[in-house]
């Protein structure tokens, strides 16, 4: 179910007036045309859950080399991201309202990302609710499977339980490799958001995870050859 919530004003002129220009529709039957989508072809990173685009926009506006899609639900995120390319002139930042696990599934191309962005994704802190967390071991496969070799899949959480969690998920998935030795510092792209430095204050630790997708699966992964041997020893 997509998420409502209350749109201010403005988001709302936003969603009107700018989703035409700025915003992508979920395409059906084909993968997303990144091309056609951004008029060049450049590395593409996807943010799941950009929430009111803070950092979704910083990080666009400092990297205009890479193309950014970001995919929320909750549309007065949407309006306020919206806000966020026009006021910034952001040529490469486009916005979809949809959900993520749809969008991965069935509109983006395996080996098509340069990078993946999940920036502090939601906690369902209760154990019952747990099952709901975004980053379980099928999805961050599917996630894998949509970088290009060498691509970078980078988690942020204030989250403790759901950081160890996560990054037993990550560590398990044959397709990625972890770039640091457990959580990760800050890569410096990443600027702090209001919400993570009043989260700093209350004495959270605030985790990365940085994991690259491997050239090559390794040995483990890779379906064996019709015909081949175990190797003995
Ligand atoms: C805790 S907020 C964090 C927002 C933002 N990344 C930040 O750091 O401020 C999590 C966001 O993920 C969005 N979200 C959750 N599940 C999603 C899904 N399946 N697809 C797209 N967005 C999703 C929520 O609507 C919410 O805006």
């Amino acid at each position: 179910m997509l998420r409502q919530g209350r749109m201010s004003p403005a988001q709302q002129r936003a969603c009107d007036l700018l989703l035409p220009r700025y915003g992508v529709a979920p395409s059906v039957g084909a993968p997303l045309d990144f091309a056609g989508m951004f008029g060049r072809t450049a590395p593409v990173v996807l943010e799941i859950g950009s929430g009111m685009g803070e950092t979704t926009a910083a990080i666009a506006a400092a990297q205009p080399a890479t193309d950014f899609l970001a995919v929320e639900v909750h549309l007065p995120g949407v309006g306020a991201l919206l806000r966020r390319i026009e006021a910034g002139g952001l040529a490469n930042l486009r916005v979809m309202r949809h959900d993520a696990v749809d969008v991965v599934a069935r509109m983006i191309a395996p080996a098509s990302l340069a990078g993946i962005h999940v920036f502090f994704p939601d906690p369902w802190p209760k154990k019952r609710h747990h099952k709901r967390r975004l980053l379980a071991p099928a999805f961050v496969h599917e996630l894998a499977l949509r970088l290009v070799a060498g691509g970078v899949l980078h988690v942020a959480t204030d989250w403790d339980d759901y950081a160890n969690e996560a990054l037993a998920t990550l560590e398990a998935e044959p397709l990625l490799v972890n770039t640091a030795e457990g959580f990760a510092a800050r890569p410096a792209h990443r600027p702090l958001t209001r919400f993570e430095e009043r989260g700093m204050k209350l004495g959270h630790a605030v985790r990365d995870l940085v994991f690259r997708r491997r050239d090559t699966p390794p040995s483990a992964a890779r379906p064996r050859d019709p015909g081949e041997t175990a190797q003995e020893g």
